[in-house]
């Protein structure tokens, strides 16, 4: 059902596109080689951006930039822009991505963020680890001070064979509600990803912000207390999880959040 549009969704889009172009503008040149396209609706706009950007400054050689989709949508995006993808695994050698650029469900101060409502995440993170820049657009409504704020839970990519043997897990370290992500209009029986794994959605408390972890609180789960760098690491280590929807501590990268930086106005 296409959704309805009021003066709120017009604001909420505009937003997402000013940030979009904002990312792209300090962010992408028509020299690069390749570029990574993350998932969702934000990442459209930045797709209409690059496009933009290289009308206006075309590369000196019309085979020079290279996108990496992060899933079939990602790859629709960039193909129906006219722009070209390359798969993750055809990239040559050890060639690192200039940057990738993605969306975000939640993003917290020091910009870890929450990744996968839209269930690409394993790609996405495969694709962001691969990039020498991870550039990550959100509008005004994603900040928070602190992870699972507003956005309910972590998604988490689960062999489907070992779902019920992951949620049991996740029960017993602090999610006694995580659920398997199911269809839910016509269609029945649990969402797969690209990579034909299901996904969990694991409710937490809200995780420690990266302030309280300066001030010395104890994130590693005693009480239910979680920072994110811990409960990163312990989903991981759950047997049957191919990713987790967490992407924190990009260390060795330089992680933007374009539109979210310190002391500015949201977009
Ligand atoms: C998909 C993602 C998206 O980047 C995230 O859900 C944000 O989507 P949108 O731009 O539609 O708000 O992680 O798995």
């Amino acid at each position: 059902m296409p959704e309805e549009k009021t003066p709120d969704n017009d604001r909420i889009e505009a937003a997402k596109r000013k940030a979009a172009f904002k990312a792209v503008e300090e962010h992408f040149d028509s020299s690069m080689r390749f570029v990574g396209i993350g998932s969702g609706s934000t990442i459209v706009y930045g797709v209409e951006a690059i496009k933009a950007h290289l009308e206006k400054n075309p590369p000196a050689d019309k085979h020079m930039n290279w996108f990496v989709p992060t899933g079939w949508n990602s790859r629709k995006v960039i193909e129906q822009a006219g722009l070209l993808p390359i798969a993750f695994d055809s990239l040559p050698g050890d060639a690192m991505l200039e940057v990738c650029f993605d969306g975000a469900d939640e993003v917290d101060e020091e910009l870890n963020c929450i990744k996968g409502g839209g269930a690409c995440l394993f790609q996405e993170k495969l694709v962001a680890c691969r990039s020498k820049k991870f550039v990550c657009i959100a509008d005004y409504r994603k900040k928070q001070k602190r992870l699972l704020t507003k956005w309910p839970s972590i998604p988490i990519e689960v062999a489907p064979i070992a779902h019920a043997s992951v949620l049991r897990e996740l029960r017993i370290i602090g999610s006694p509600d995580a659920k398997l992500r199911e269809h839910s209009m016509a269609k029945t029986g649990p969402i797969q990803t690209d990579q034909s794994f299901y996904i969990i959605d694991a409710p937490f408390k809200t995780l420690l912000s990266p302030q309280d972890v300066k001030d010395g609180k104890d994130g590693s789960g005693k009480d239910g207390q979680w920072d994110v760098d811990a409960l990163a690491a312990r989903i991981k280590m759950i047997n049957g999880v191919l990713e987790v929807g967490l992407f924190h501590g990009m260390n060795g990268y330089e992680t933007q959040a374009a539109g979210l930086q310190g002391g500015q106005k949201p977009v």
